[in-house]
């Protein structure tokens, strides 16, 4: 079995795919990686999907930031340490512009992309659909991988349990090319409902009365504005399915080693298998440290047994007590680290071909170039860092 390591992703992944629950670290590890892939001197672009607004602000990302930007090296190798070549650019998916940007490339004719701009359907669906955002940042990855021009294409995910979604994007969207309203829909004249099976007539008579005829023929208008460009959305589906399925695609489970986050990371690990991919390196990010090697049992058994000494002078009750009370506390924190190394293990177990990193609970957030670089110091430090979550003293 293949065991790949983040040095691996860095080195020898053209895709970097991240993903894990909201709020775990995803986009964080995104940037840290794509920052590493430059430093190591390849042409790196990071697809940011949620940054938190200072990281973004860090990266020279604005609300236009849809295509690919790059960032000034010193502001990532301010001590000049790159190998020559290394060049780092990160972008901000955004939904809409990426499918108007897609309308307008691939449509027949600037008329056509206009009708399709314009119909309220289209602008419904092109931002407020879910699934979209999967979808579009697929387009996204399909769009940069195609160009060329990078040669490390990190990607971040959405923040929801239905992230791993865009895996089953091109393949839904297949789906809907190939159902039997949407072919009907297609259908070039309005003769299409006396054409349509009874049970599509009916099913457009039912939504009609739900959602009005003026939104049905927004839909019908929608799709009929579609035609000739659906080919073009099923071969790039197609293509992104081929593209992710690739050698040097990579997956990147992020999680926390809380509970919540550890029972995602666990679902995300069986949507990847389902799909007959692979998690190729696994991060645990803001894990607490262990001090020393005395289990939280034995630390809690000696804040006991000092607490059962008596002595005389008050001096000598008010250290016990003092000592008694750390050793109290350090057991509590030491639980912590124990309860989160059980959790980490019940993810180790489905991942077992990936290399794992551990990441500790920094004091700050992780929102500028200083912060991340402490962070890929930790990932990326020589050996690399799999063999053990961070522990202190022993
Ligand atoms: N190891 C860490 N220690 C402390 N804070 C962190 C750490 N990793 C990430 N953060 C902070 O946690 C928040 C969520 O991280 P983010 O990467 O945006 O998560 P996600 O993309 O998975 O939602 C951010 O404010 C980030 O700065
Ligand atoms: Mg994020």
């Amino acid at each position: 079995m293949n065991v790949h390591t983040l040095n691996d992703v860095v080195d020898h992944g053209a895709i970097a795919v991240c993903c894990g629950s909201g709020g775990v670290g995803k986009t964080t590890t995104a940037a840290v990686v794509a920052i590493e892939g430059a430093r190591r001197g390849r042409r790196a672009v990071v697809v940011t999907i949620d940054p938190a607004k200072r990281l973004a602000n860090a990266l020279g990302l604005d609300e236009l930031a849809n295509e690919p930007r790059l960032i000034d090296p010193s502001r990532w190798d301010p001590d000049n340490h790159r190998v020559p070549g290394g060049e780092l650019s990160a972008m901000m998916l955004d939904t809409k512009s990426t499918f108007d940007g897609l309308v307008t490339r691939y449509a027949d004719s600037p008329a056509q992309a206009q009708r399709i701009l314009a119909n309220n359907f289209y602008k419904n669906i092109s931002s407020a659909l879910s699934g979209t955002q999967e979808y579009m940042a697929m387009e996204k990855l399909h769009e940069l991988h195609e160009d060329g021009g990078f040669d490390l294409i990190v990607v971040d995910t959405p923040p929801s349990r239905h992230a791993l979604d865009f895996l089953d994007a091109p393949a839904r969207l297949l789906r809907l090319l190939n159902n039997a309203v949407f072919r009907m829909l297609m259908v070039p004249t309005r003769t299409y409902l006396k054409i349509a099976g009874a049970a599509v007539q009916a099913f457009i008579r039912t939504v009609s009365r739900v959602v009005g005829t003026e939104v049905v023929d927004d839909i019908v208008a929608f799709f009929r504005s579609f035609e000739g460009m659906e080919e073009g959305f099923r071969t790039r589906a197609e293509r992104v399915v081929e593209i992710l399925q690739q050698n040097e695609t990579r997956f990147v489970l992020v999680t926390s080693p809380q509970r919540d986050a550890i029972e995602e990371a666990r679902y995300f690990a069986e949507q990847i298998g389902n799909h007959n991919l692979a998690v190729d390196a696994l991060v645990v990010n803001r894990v607490h440290p262990r001090f020393g090697t005395e289990m939280s049992a034995g630390l809690r058994a000696r804040a006991e047994s000092l607490r059962e000494l008596t002595f005389s002078n008050r001096n000598q009750r008010e250290a016990r007590d003092r000592l008694a009370a750390r050793y109290q506390n350090l057991g509590e924190f030491n639980e912590i680290a124990e309860r989160e190394r059980a959790h980490i293990e019940t993810v180790r177990v489905r991942t077992r071909s990936a290399g794992v990193a551990f990441v500790p609970y920094l004091p700050h957030d992780v929102h500028d170039f200083t912060a991340l670089a402490e962070i890929g110091r930790i990932l990326f430090a020589p050996p690399d860092n799999d063999a053990r979550p961070p522990s202190t003293g022993d």
